[in-house]
């Protein structure tokens, strides 16, 4: 379990990853993902999760800039989205991807969604990119376990994360210890899920207890599941209090409890049915 916002996760391939990152899906390019970017830094965030998809990427670059670290203290994370599936074409998003943002390397690509019929072959175009060190990792978002079992049987590289929806309401147990017995480290995102679940009364109890909002505990169940979290604000009250969960734990009883939320209910899509022709 990470002990800070900077602690990090080690990769299959030995890259470590931050345990903690900013989400700025929906953040408006220009100053707000800038100014949120910027907060997130100050407050000791290392790492950032972005997608074409956000048409924010030339914001995060210019606060890559902006923000007065060295870039390699910096982790970025970006994903090739689903018109831009297969061979040539993900090899020329991730092209976009990178001139926007202006970086030399990706520390993180992506694939968005398990395009059907594409995503093998947008795999090879990442695992190309990986080869050619343009990024330092690679892997897949919204990947059920038939999925990656599937992308395994033509793969050279095993996805060195899944990122996919999880938060109290939809806890992911299944796929959280596939993805742990491949040694594929799970991201969370909607993490909050998407400020669906501050009014649910057992956590404004559990909050309570601990002196913690809401967010907080929802973080802190997150990380003492050993999973990483890129909860998203453009607030910098928020992108501080949402750090701020390292001086508390959860003990089982209430780690229990917050499991028993589960209603394995989504927020986003669900893989299987999703609708990937936009
Ligand atoms: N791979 C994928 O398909 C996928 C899909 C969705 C999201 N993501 C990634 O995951 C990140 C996080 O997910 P998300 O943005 O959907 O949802 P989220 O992080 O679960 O929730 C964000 C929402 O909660 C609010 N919020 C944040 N902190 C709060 C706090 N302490 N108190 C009260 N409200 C708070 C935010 O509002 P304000 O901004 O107004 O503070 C925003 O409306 C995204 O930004 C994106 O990077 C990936």
């Amino acid at each position: 379990m990470i002990k800070s916002l900077q602690d990090t996760f080690t990769l299959h391939n030995g890259v470590k990853m931050p345990g903690f990152g900013l989400g700025v899906y929906k953040a408006a390019d220009g100053e707000e993902v800038v100014n949120a970017i910027k907060y997130a830094v100050n407050a000791g965030y290392r790492a950032v999760d972005t997608a074409a998809l956000y048409f924010n990427e030339d914001g995060v670059g210019a606060a890559i800039k902006q923000c007065g670290l060295p870039r390699e203290e910096l982790f970025i994370t970006t994903k090739v989205w689903n018109s831009d599936q297969g061979y040539e074409s993900t090899l020329a998003a991730f092209e976009t991807s990178r001139n926007k943002l202006d970086v030399d390397y990706i520390d993180l690509y992506l694939i968005h969604w398990p395009v059907k019929e594409k995503y093998k072959e947008t795999w090879r175009a990442m695992e190309e990119l990986y080869r050619a060190g343009k990024v330092r990792a690679i892997g897949v978002s919204n990947f059920h376990q038939h999925h990656i079992e599937d992308l395994m049987t033509t793969a050279e590289i095993k996805p060195m994360v899944n990122q996919i929806e999880m938060h109290p309401v939809l806890t992911q147990e299944e796929l959280r210890d596939y993805c742990c017995s491949q040694d594929i480290v799970v991201t969370a995102w909607s993490p909050l899920g998407r400020g669906n679940l501050l009014d649910e009364p057992i956590l404004g109890e559990i909050a309570e207890k601990h002196n913690k909002s809401v967010a907080q505990v929802i973080l802190r169940w997150h990380i003492q599941n050993d999973v990483i979290v890129i909860p998203k604000s453009t607030h910098e009250h928020r992108i501080i209090e949402n750090g701020d969960i390292f001086d508390f734990e959860l003990d089982a009883e209430e780690m229990q409890a917050i499991n028993a939320l589960n209603e394995n209910r989504r927020f986003g899509q669900n893989p299987d049915s999703f609708h990937f022709d936009f």
